[in-house]
């Protein structure tokens, strides 16, 4: 039997002179955690918390309800009668149902189950459907307050829906205190002007660990072998072994590393720099003179389940008329479609959660190029240690099931985006080759 006010404290993480440290007390939960993580110039000042870019403006219908999720917590985006975007939890404050089969009307988000209906800035407006007025008390007043949706801040830039996630969901977006700048995350504060460019984007869900994903496009040497039959570049292929020299900037806002290749001749091979919480933004050369951007968006969605929107940015080939003539969009997202499936025959199968725990140096090697994945573990283990955004909407065995058969954009296994767009080719080509014919046979 440990002593009356026994108290022992363990260190969870420590790096270099940064430390968590949890103190626990005799028969209770944790008590005190003390992190001693302090910003320093080269830590990332944002946490797992904070602004994701978590679907593109596109795939966001009028009318339409779109379901997701963001560390566990089941959310719902929508578009209001202006047409601004809402993020709220997907629970309904009156009885907690969910709004799957629920309804839009004029804006207005209406619940399935008494018919709840709540206006863009989440007031119930037909409280008397809900109450029974006739049988109020004197409660009334207080409890009709209380019926009110949980929301996240949302904005929606260049093309992008951003919500401002804290775990914790507010019935008044003006009670949010927003502690990191959504401008960190546009293209713009790096230098680049994207109204120069013109892009294609695909959205894709997968059934895997989201850390692991980034960790996956932090990855350059992967890309040699298991993208090396794919990536239309011809110094990415499998028998190219290259070696590079690596810069790397760490600074509040950043890790930003530069690979030259040794070969000098050659010079730059890419740039890739990871932008806290979930992007990461890949060029080759000056924000000024790239001629490509590749703006990548992980959304932790629930564990492993992961979001990832991908947006190519080009200066070449802007011609309208010539990109559908080319089927450039299609051809474009054929190349993602497989890229992201051969990296999903990997990350399917690391499922950090559960299984793999973080990396640890001394079970899985990490040498000098793979030092920006390290940087941003030890960013992630901090985070997770501090911000513990995995704990704050547990999910149990006995967790509601509607959430976990949430209809996912694009599973990876029944491939039906890659074969959508396969087929879409494919008839584009026929109508291609037979216009030319008919027109030959009118001639004749
Ligand atoms: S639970 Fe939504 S209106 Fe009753
Ligand atoms: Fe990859």
């Amino acid at each position: 039997m440990p002593e009356e006010g026994f108290t022992t404290t363990k260190t969870l993480f420590r790096q270099g002179e940064h430390s968590v440290e949890r103190t626990y007390e005799e028969n209770s939960n944790v008590i005190t955690e003390e992190s001693s993580y302090s910003k320093t110039s080269d830590q990332l000042s944002s946490g797992l918390l904070g602004w994701y870019s978590v679907c593109s403006s596109s795939l966001l219908k009028d009318g339409e309800l779109n379901f997701f999720s963001m560390f566990n917590e089941p959310l719902v985006l929508y578009r209001d009668k202006e047409g601004r975007v809402r993020c709220v939890k997907d629970l309904c404050p009156h009885r907690g149902a969910s709004f799957q089969g629920g309804a839009l009307k004029e804006g207005d988000i209406i619940c399935p189950y008494h018919g709840g209906r709540f206006s863009s800035d989440g007031n119930c407006t037909n409280l008397e459907r809900l109450t029974c007025s006739h049988i109020i008390d004197s409660n009334y007043n207080n409890y009709a307050k209380r019926i009110h949706l949980y929301q996240y801040p949302c904005v929606e830039k260049q093309g992008y829906i951003y919500i401002y996630y804290t775990g914790k969901a507010k019935t008044d977006i003006k009670d949010f205190e927003i502690k990191s700048s959504l401008e960190n995350l546009v293209p713009e504060t790096f230098g680049f002007d994207t109204s120069e460019y013109s892009y294609e984007e695909v959205c894709v869900d997968f059934k895997c660990d989201w850390s692991r994903i980034i960790e996956n496009h932090l990855d350059i040497l992967h890309i040699f072998w298991i993208h090396g039959n794919t990536i239309p570049d011809k110094d990415v292929n499998r028998e190219a072994i290259t070696s590079f020299n690596q810069k790397i900037k760490r600074d509040e806002k950043h890790i930003e590393s530069k690979y030259n290749h040794k070969d000098k001749e050659k010079g730059e091979f890419i740039t890739v720099k990871f932008i806290p919480p979930g992007r990461i933004c890949i060029y080759k050369g000056t924000p000024e003179t790239a001629r490509y951007i590749q703006i990548l968006d992980h959304i932790p969605l629930a564990q492993n389940r992961a979001r990832v929107i991908v947006r190519h940015y080009r200066k070449f080939l802007r011609n309208k008329v010539l990109t559908s003539l080319f089927l450039f969009k299609q051809l474009q997202h054929r190349i993602f479609y497989r890229i992201f499936s051969e990296d999903y025959l990997v990350l399917k199968t690391q499922t950090y959660n559960e299984q793999m725990g973080f990396i640890k140096k001394d079970k899985i090697k990490l040498l000098g190029e793979d030092k920006a994945i390290q940087y941003y573990w030890d960013w992630y283990k901090a985070s997770d240690l501090k911000d513990t955004p995995w704990q704050l909407n547990p999910t149990s065995s006995n967790t509601n099931s509607v959430y976990k058969d949430m209809p996912m954009i694009y599973p990876p296994e029944n491939m039906s985006l890659m074969e959508q767009n396969n087929r879409s080719i494919l008839i584009n080509l026929v109508i291609r080759a037979l216009v030319p014919i008919g027109f030959i046979i009118l001639l004749i």
